[in-house]
């Protein structure tokens, strides 16, 4: 009861909602959201999936302990300086994506892990419109102002990506470094949900970390994360067309210290019958 009443406090406060808006897009009155925020009652469990979607989370996350020790990473951190840790170039995966679906719409677009915002900010540069999260506020707070310098509008918000859950379709889902930080148990739930939420035709365009025997762990590698293994994202994606599927090692001074990584790299399109 304490952790539900905690959790609801915390996304309420991350939406920047008061107690009314929630209650009036639940279709309750604002006294309940009160019991519910100060643990004197629970939601009835018809409830639960609702708040679960407004607030893009799981029903599991909704109710469990771990929502109120907010996870972070050193990234919130390395985000605190005035340099965009990863500059402000956009991804040239960022590219392809242009290529295969040139914004002749305002394509519907989740930017999973944004970090700074340079990849969310470039494609609502190029007219897309532009969902984007990530786990720390000072990356998200970098973004936004990035988005403001180029007079560009994108939903950034804060989310975990083991809780996060899209509440609508996507025209592309993207992603890139950052699948490494998916829950073992969780990872094939997690991408069949991202398969779910892609429209017709639409894209998921993933890089993921490799394990390779071969190569020393990178020096700002953290934990809690799990690298994939070559081929394992191909083989979730079985059933979609593959415009590029490839693994490469590359070089990389993150951190300032030179160091490799191997990566797979998946542009996959949902063909349907
Ligand atoms: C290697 S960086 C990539 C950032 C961005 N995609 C880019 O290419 O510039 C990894 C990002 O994952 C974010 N991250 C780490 N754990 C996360 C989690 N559990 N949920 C959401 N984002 C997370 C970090 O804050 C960081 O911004």
């Amino acid at each position: 009861m304490k952790s539900f009443a905690q959790n609801l406090i915390q996304l309420r406060r991350q939406y920047n909602m008061t107690q009314e808006q929630l209650a009036n897009k639940l279709n309750i009155s604002s006294q309940a959201v009160s019991k519910w925020e100060t643990g004197q009652s629970l939601p009835d469990i018809i409830v639960l999936p609702k708040i679960a979607d407004i607030f893009r989370t799981s029903i599991d996350s909704l109710i469990s302990h771990s929502l109120k020790h907010n996870p972070s990473t050193q990234y919130e951190e390395f985000y605190r300086s005035q340099n965009y840790y990863w500059g402000i170039t956009p991804n040239h995966l960022c590219y392809e994506i242009l290529k295969l679906k040139p914004p002749i719409k305002p394509w519907r677009l989740l930017d999973i892990g944004c970090g700074e915002g340079k990849d969310a900010v470039f494609f609502a540069r190029n007219g897309y419109q532009v969902d984007a999260f990530d786990i720390t506020k000072t990356g998200l707070d970098k973004a936004k102002k990035l988005a403001s310098f180029y007079n560009v509008q994108v939903n950034f918000f804060q989310a975990d990506i083991n809780s996060f859950r899209p509440n609508t379709q996507y025209d592309i889902i993207f992603s890139s470094g950052v699948l490494h930080y998916l829950k073992p148990d969780l990872k094939e739930q997690i991408i069949h949900n991202y398969k779910h939420h892609t429209a017709e035709n639409g894209l998921n365009v993933f890089n993921v970390f490799i394990d390779k025997p071969f190569l020393p762990p990178a020096p700002d590698e953290e934990t809690p994360h799990t690298l994939w293994y070559s081929g394992e994202l191909a083989a979730l994606y079985h059933d979609w067309y593959f415009h590029q599927f490839y693994e490469n090692i590359f070089d990389c001074i993150s951190n300032n210290i030179p160091h490799k990584h191997c990566m797979n790299t998946i542009i996959a399109e949902k063909v349907c019958s």
